[in-house]
């Protein structure tokens, strides 16, 4: 008889984003005449840029044609993409990364639940608290976590690192000593960030109690502000310490194409083992690449044409954002993020819980958000919204809030 990985048995309801779209769903069911506004799930809503459109039409007629058809793509990706990579994404800003030291893939989400696979099952993950769910989640699967407290909503063997008003969203660096170290910055779901000096603090605290630091840098391109990093590389002493995630789904609108890149710097090694030669064996062995349509598109992303166009695009959302922080504080409310970050994080009026506000927000007004507690214990009391609508339904929903 076989038996089941039991490491899911504990994983406690379904996963944030699923839970969510059943109740409003069910909601929708129900009161079909109502137009529903939804500020919840970080999924873009802007058409690709007129650059990557060309590129994937171009790509694809390609593969019409025996003599330029592309098959299997090499499994850590085409060097015209990992080139252009390195070129714009860590060249210019002085960080010292080679296109060996790229892997290209389907995208974030599925890196930043893999990358756990390649470390002892007896690390201590630290996350900050509120948390993007898969950091944690795939570290249950795998065993890692201990065991699941209902009343705290925390498990036994995480350390977390609570980022509330109080300490302006900055972790603080544990008492207890992680092995593995998730940040996620800009940060999702908080909409705040760090300055180069914090994240060269964790970089340091990193090389000195030997842990390795998951840097989820998917918001990158939203950065505003001077004197934040747009890479954990621009830190002295990152290479040895740190794996960086990148997504093209939220600089470039890939949500539903699909393609992102891990950097597994060739000195970060345990002991004599090399992490970058660890994940190239997984890669090789689990991923067939990602397609050679998509990294074509992921190439425009960095032409002149590509860059240019992006920039509006960022700034289309970044006027939303800045247009929900506004308009919410105006009526009262107490607003986070929305700077670096195309996530306003707000806290729930009166004594509402998250889910109470969620539901208030869905019933009178129509609108979908994200509620905080679901990111982790410390979320509690607070609210997402995301600036990735149109600007015709932010408008609309930041109406219908201020008129409740
Ligand atoms: C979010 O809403 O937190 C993100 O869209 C989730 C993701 O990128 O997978």
């Amino acid at each position: 008889m076989f038996t089941i990985n039991e490491n899911y048995q504990k994983l406690p309801g379904s996963y944030l984003f699923s839970t969510i779209a059943k109740k409003v769903n069910d909601y929708s069911a129900k009161n079909p005449e109502k137009k529903i506004i939804r500020l919840g799930i970080g999924d873009v809503t802007q058409p690709l840029v007129p650059a990557i459109l060309e590129a994937l039409h171009k790509a694809v007629d390609e593969m019409g044609n025996a003599k330029t058809f592309h098959g299997y793509a090499p499994d850590l990706g085409y060097d015209f993409l990992r080139n252009a990579i390195v070129e714009h994404d860590y060249r210019i800003r002085g960080c010292d990364i080679t296109a060996d030291e790229i892997f290209v893939s389907d995208g974030a989400k599925s890196d930043s639940a893999n990358i756990q696979e390649i470390f002892g099952s007896n690390n201590r993950i630290a996350v900050c608290d509120p948390v993007y769910p898969v950091y944690v989640d795939s570290n249950v699967m795998a065993g890692r976590t201990g065991t699941y407290d209902a009343g705290t909503e925390r498990w036994s063997d995480v350390i977390y690192m609570p980022c509330t008003m109080e300490n302006d969203f900055v972790p603080e660096l544990p008492k207890e000593r992680p092995d593995m170290i998730y940040l996620c910055l800009p940060n999702n779901p908080t909409g705040t960030t760090i300055t180069k000096p914090q994240l060269q603090a964790w970089v340091d605290y990193a090389n000195q109690v030997g842990a390795v630091i998951i840097y989820d840098a998917a918001y990158e391109a939203y950065i505003s502000e001077e004197n934040v990093p747009h890479s954990i590389y621009e830190c002295e002493g990152a290479k040895t310490c740190a794996i960086e995630l990148k997504s093209f789904s939220k600089n470039a609108g890939f949500t539903g194409v699909r393609l992102g890149y891990t950097v597994v710097p060739k000195e970060l090694k345990c002991g004599d083992v090399s992490l970058n030669g660890m994940w190239a064996r997984r890669h090789g062995t689990k991923f067939n690449g990602a397609p050679y349509i998509q990294q074509r598109a992921g190439e425009a992303v960095y032409s002149a044409e590509g860059r240019a166009q992006l920039k509006e695009q960022i700034g289309y959302y970044m006027r939303n954002a800045a247009a929900i922080k506004k308009g919410l504080q105006e009526a009262g409310y107490t607003v986070f993020g929305g700077v670096n970050a195309p996530y306003i994080w707000l806290k729930t009026p009166g004594k509402m819980t998250s889910w109470e506000f969620f539901d208030d927000l869905l019933e009178r007004a129509n609108v979908v958000g994200t509620p905080g507690s679901g990111f982790g214990p410390s979320g509690e009391g607070y609210f997402r919204l995301t600036a990735f609508g149109s600007h015709e339904n932010t408008i609309a929903a930041l109406k219908r809030i201020q008129s409740l």
